[in-house]
């Protein structure tokens, strides 16, 4: 364990002093606002100087993109701003940044990926805010391994970490993550960093979302939401609707859940399809939605509302627009999904169903009912199937209450 200590003697130009802790200086420490809103929002006010943030995501989902928005936004406002780019080069980057309307004076720019470089940048330019794109490019020639191993990555980013705290420079570092989930390599460093984003969303769609996975600064529950198009990110303010444009109504198989993500009420659509088949193993296909969970509610409504035929279907479930729904609230809504498919019986437009449901089939209340009731309400939704014990409705919203899903099959007349 002796390289940390001896690179921080190396990084580190003024010796520590311990002061009275009343006297620690707390000048410039708030959050800096980025400028786009539903980044700062999940950063809870926005970038904090001297602290190092991990963006994490899938190749492709646009870490790139929000991150030279945010910086191009900084440096409009005022700010020094410096773009590592270690992946892509300068002129990509360039041709980008004029699509995205960023070429803003106060933002720099410099292809390298050689760690020693990259802090000597940081001081001779001093920003206050710096992206290094992407943590697992860049390396030190010093330590011998090669580019994105575990031991570059965790050296480079603690010695990011050391910079940042020195300068009270804003640090982004971005973080490819396989599809399996894991930040390849920077996993290994949530620990060392202040805050974790997660940038999620399907390639196929254009909704994104932001999440901060760890956050030192403030919730982590906050939900960010934007939307890629021609001209780069944009923030979406009512999500809900967006997901809903396309709805076709009294098709079967169609249920609204008001889900929530963290603190943000979102209302998205399931669908089901179930076809007959021949097959000995029938099909059972999950997108967006937990693949246990729909085998869950199958069996208990195969066990407790009677519906066998399921049996000898293939069945598709997916939540609509690229979005994942994972929470056991939106149990009821797929499960009346499946039995409004199977029925080929449509139900109401204007409903919303939400509630997690038991082994025993019993219907349970899912958190923050009042808050995801008046999401619904508020996008003119007039009836939803809850269970019994839900809170009484925000006014313009009929309940129907159930205790079981037997029951709530049974008053929907499927
Ligand atoms: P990018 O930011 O490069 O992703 P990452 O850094 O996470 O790998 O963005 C990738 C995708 O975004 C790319 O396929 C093109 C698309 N895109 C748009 O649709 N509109 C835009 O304005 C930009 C800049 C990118
Ligand atoms: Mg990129």
């Amino acid at each position: 364990m002796s390289a940390p200590v001896a690179s921080w003697s190396r990084t580190a130009s003024v010796p520590s002093r311990p002061v009275p802790i009343a006297e620690v200086d707390l000048d410039r420490c708030g959050p800096q606002p980025t400028g786009l809103g539903e980044l700062d929002r999940v950063l809870g006010g926005g970038l904090v100087p001297g602290s190092v943030t991990l963006l994490g995501g899938e190749p492709g989902i646009g870490k790139s993109t929000l991150l030279l928005q945010a910086l191009a936004t900084m440096a409009a406002a005022g700010s020094t701003a410096l773009l590592v780019t270690a992946e892509e080069s300068a002129r990509q980057v360039r041709l980008r940044a004029e699509r995205l309307d960023a070429l803003v004076p106060g933002l720099h720019l410099v292809a390298e990926s050689v760690l020693p470089a990259i802090l000597g940048h940081l001081g001779d330019l001093r920003p206050e805010v710096v992206v290094v794109d992407s943590i697992q490019t860049i390396f030190d020639p010093e330590l011998g391994s090669v580019p994105g191993s575990v031991t570059q990555v965790r050296e480079c980013a603690h010695r990011l970490v050391v910079a940042a705290k020195e300068l009270e420079v804003s640090v982004v570092l971005v973080g490819h993550v396989t599809k399996e989930g894991s930040l390849a390599g920077p996993r290994v460093l949530e620990h060392v960093v202040d805050t974790v984003l997660s940038f999620e969303g399907d390639r196929h769609h254009a909704l994104r979302l932001l999440r901060a996975v760890k956050h030192r600064f403030g919730s982590s529950e906050e939900l960010g939401l934007f939307e890629m198009g021609e001209q780069g990110l944009v923030g979406v303010p009512d999500a809900s609707g967006l997901l809903l444009t396309d709805r076709r109504c009294g098709v079967p198989g169609s249920v609204v859940v008001p889900t929530m993500d963290g603190h943000r009420p979102l209302l998205v659509e399931i669908q089901a399809l179930v076809s007959p088949t021949n097959l000995p193993q029938p099909r059972r296909s999950a997108q967006g939605l937990d693949h246990g969970r729909l085998t869950l509610l199958l069996a208990v409504l195969a066990r407790r509302v009677g519906l066998g035929a399921f049996a000898t279907s293939d069945v598709y479930a997916s939540a609509v627009g690229g979005v994942r729904v994972a929470e056991p609230g939106a149990d009821l809504a797929l499960a009346l999904a499946l039995v409004s498919a199977l029925a080929d019986r449509p139900l109401p437009a204007d409903l919303v169903a939400v509630g997690e449901v038991g082994l025993g089939g019993e219907l349970r209340q899912a958190a923050q009912m009042s808050r995801r009731l008046a999401e619904a309400g508020r996008l003119g939704f007039r009836r939803a199937v809850v269970p019994a014990s839900a809170p009484d409705a925000p006014t313009g919203l009929t309940l129907v209450r159930a205790t079981t899903l037997a029951e709530a099959v049974r008053r929907l007349n499927l």
